[in-house]
C-alpha cells in the first residue's frame, strides 16, 4: 500500500507529526513524505493522501491549499486524511470551515493535530510574537486557575495515532 504525507510547516511541528504519523504505520506500506515546498507529486497511484499543515495568523499555507485544490476530485475519490496544526484549538472547527478547500471530500476525515507555540524553534517575529502570545496565555487565567490545564498548546498524539489507525486498518 502506497501512502503519500504532504505537509506545510514553518517551526517544523507539522512535519513533526507527519513523522510520528510515518511512524505508526505498518513497516510493509510505502510511505513517501513530501514538504509542499519541494513539489509533491501527485496523488495519482498512491492509494492514501494524508495533507496537512499549520494555521498561521487564521491561515492555512497558500501552497498547500492550491495543491488541495488541484487535485480535488483525484484526493475526493481515494483514501484521504487532512489534517491541521493550530496553536488554538477552540478555533479548529472553525478554521477546517475557512481554510480547507469545499472542493475536497476526506473520506478519512479532517484531524486536529494539536501545536506548539516553542520561541526556541523560531526566528525573527515569530519568535517575538509567539514569546508574546505564551506570556498573555499563561497569566490570562491567573483569576481562575486550572491546574488540570496546561496554558500553552500541545501535540495531541492520541489524534495522530487515531488516524494511524484507519490507515492500518484500510490494509
Ligand atoms: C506567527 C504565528 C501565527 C500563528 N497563528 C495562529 C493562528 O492564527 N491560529 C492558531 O490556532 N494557531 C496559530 N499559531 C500557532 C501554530 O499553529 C502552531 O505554533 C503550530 O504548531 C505551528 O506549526 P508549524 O511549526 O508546522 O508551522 C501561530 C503561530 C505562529 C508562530
Amino acid at each position: 500500500m502506497k501512502v503519500l504525507i504532504i505537509y506545510s510547516t514553518k517551526g517544523g511541528v507539522s512535519r513533526q507529526c507527519a513523522e510520528m504519523l510515518a511512524d505508526k504505520l505498518y513497516s510493509s506500506m510505502e510511505v513517501s513524505l513530501y514538504d509542499i515546498k519541494n513539489d509533491p507529486p501527485s496523488p495519482e497511484g498512491f492509494d492514501v493522501a494524508v495533507i496537512g499543515g499549520s494555521i498561521r495568523m487564521g491561515r492555512l499555507n497558500k501552497k498547500l491549499k492550491s495543491y488541495i485544490i488541484d487535485n480535488a476530485d483525484l484526493l475526493s475519490h481515494m483514501n484521504t486524511a487532512i489534517y491541521l496544526c493550530c496553536g488554538f484549538t477552540e478555533s479548529f472547527d472553525d478554521y477546517v470551515t475557512i481554510q480547507i478547500p469545499k472542493s475536497v471530500t476526506a473520506s478519512l476525515g479532517i484531524h486536529c493535530f494539536g501545536g506548539e507555540l516553542k520561541p526556541e524553534k523560531l526566528r525573527g517575529l515569530d519568535k517575538l510574537i509567539v514569546k508574546m502570545v505564551r506570556s498573555s496565555l499563561k497569566t490570562e487565567d491567573i483569576d481562575f486557575p486550572d491546574e488540570n490545564r496546561s496554558p500553552l498548546p500541545e501535540i495531541v498524539p492520541e489524534n495522530i495515532y487515531r488516524l494511524a489507525d484507519k490507515i492500518r486498518a484500510l490494509l
